[in-house]
């Protein structure tokens, strides 16, 4: 696999300071931004699990395994591991020269077909299972290296049952080789397949796609794509009546492009999450700070897109819990770096740099639905963390473009670093 794996998941590490999240989960508000900051900080894990985090003085006997060597850092600052709760790996191939014609005045919109989705599915429809791993390994690397311990993997790019099926057996593939601990979305309705219809597509999905991904146990939760170009909200009805059918939670790609109504739909319907959120209504805004379904921002697809940013500070405001992540994909958005997008939040919508950081890890967590095991630095959570090269965590977002990232462990396990 590559990655740096130490023999043993039990390990003490001391550090001149460590920031984490706390509290109810998840974050909402005026509490996006309270993070427990420990000076001269001790973090011990037994099989992967932290058994204690607080000052050095204060670790309690059998901790970490007897005989274990401490490892003492002169400098940094310990933070959980970055959750990217929102990717579309795997796929197989870029496309820059739709990025270029963007640049040039084309719209996604207008490339939809030609270009776009669509396209992306001939590419991974071309590829062997081994292409398709060997492009998205390095990747999965190079996301390790920038602090992310968890990430989601989403299928989408299939587009019939048959293809949609293979990419959700290549997900979990991809899961078992990479150092980072993996969920799955099928991205049930991405973009309506050539030759079928929207709704013919929906019930194809409904009746055998979704059905045969729970049987099989491929996937853990089911996403829709809700846009003038894809699908519509009785769509969303209809998907979300299945998944909850399969026992699968809701995801919804909600007013990316344009206003639809999607996150207050997918609020009404219990979706645990609503992403993108760019044209959100006011009832969106509402209906999200009312309940638990996670709004995850996606900063760097609205970078590469120059798309309006969300009403970020509307959203944070009313109480809503959001999340961000990379949304890593060949068109919109081919950034898989968490810090960059964590200076793009805070650049581009506004974020405090503590706020990104509970969105980017604590809250994160909950999109996936693993907020008990992730996101947040205390005794009983998987030891995932990655070590900064900063004084406090505002140098993050503050230099966009530099890799923080100085070791990134996975349930213990040292899995990058520098
Ligand atoms: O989240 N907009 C829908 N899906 C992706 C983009 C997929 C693609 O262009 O390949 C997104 O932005
Ligand atoms: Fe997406």
């Amino acid at each position: 696999m590559g990655a740096v794996l130490e023999p043993t998941s039990s390990g003490l590490l001391m550090a001149p300071a460590l920031a984490t999240p706390a509290g109810p989960l998840p974050r909402r508000g005026p509490a996006l931004t309270e993070v427990d900051v420990v000076r001269d900080v001790a973090v011990a894990w037994n099989e992967g699990v932290l058994t204690y985090v607080g000052p050095v003085a204060e670790v309690p006997e059998g901790a970490a395994r007897p005989g274990i060597e401490p490892l003492r850092l002169d400098r940094g600052l310990v933070v959980p591991g970055f959750v990217d709760c929102h990717t579309h790996l795997p796929f197989a191939g870029w496309r820059a020269d739709e990025f270029e014609l963007r640049l040039a005045g084309r719209s996604y919109r207008d490339l939809h077909g030609e270009g776009g989705i669509a396209r992306s599915a001939r590419m991974l429809a071309e590829a062997s299972d081994e292409d398709v791993l060997a492009f998205c390994l390095p990747l999965a690397r190079e996301m390790a290296a920038y602090g992310t311990t968890t990430l989601e993997l989403k299928t989408g790019y299939g587009l019939s049952v048959d293809a949609e099926l293979r990419q959700a057996r290549l997900a979990r593939r991809l899961a078992d080789l990479v150092p980072q601990t993996c969920t799955v979305t099928l991205l049930a309705c991405h973009a309506v397949p050539e030759g079928i219809g929207r709704s013919a597509w929906v019930n194809l999905a409904c009746d055998e796609l979704i059905p045969r991904s729970a049987e099989e146990g491929l996937v853990d939760a089911v996403d829709v794509y809700i846009e003038d170009i894809a699908f519509g909200l009785d769509d969303l009805s209809l998907v979300a009546a299945t998944a909850q059918r399969a026992g699968l939670p809701l995801r919804c790609h909600a007013d990316q492009l344009g206003a639809s109504g999607a996150a207050e739909e997918a609020v009404r319907l219990g979706a645990r999450t609503a992403d993108h959120l760019s044209h959100v209504s006011e009832a969106g805004v509402l209906a999200l700070a009312e309940h638990d379904t996670v709004g995850v921002l996606l900063p760097a697809s609205t970078f590469s897109m120059r798309a309006p940013p969300p009403p970020v500070a509307s959203l944070v405001d009313a109480g809503a819990a959001v999340a961000i992540a990379t949304d890593f994909n060949p068109g919109t958005s081919p950034t898989l770096s968490m810090p960059e997008t964590i200076a793009i939040a805070c650049v581009m919508y506004g974020l405090p740099p503590l706020a990104a950081l509970t969105a980017a890890t604590a809250n994160a967590a909950c999109a996936l639905g693993i907020g008990d095991v992730a996101g947040t630095l205390e005794a009983g959570k998987r030891a995932d963390l990655v070590v900064l090269d900063v004084d406090g965590f505002a140098e993050v977002p503050y230099r966009p473009g530099h890799n923080p990232v100085l070791t990134t462990f996975v349930a213990g396990r040292r899995v990058a670093g520098r």
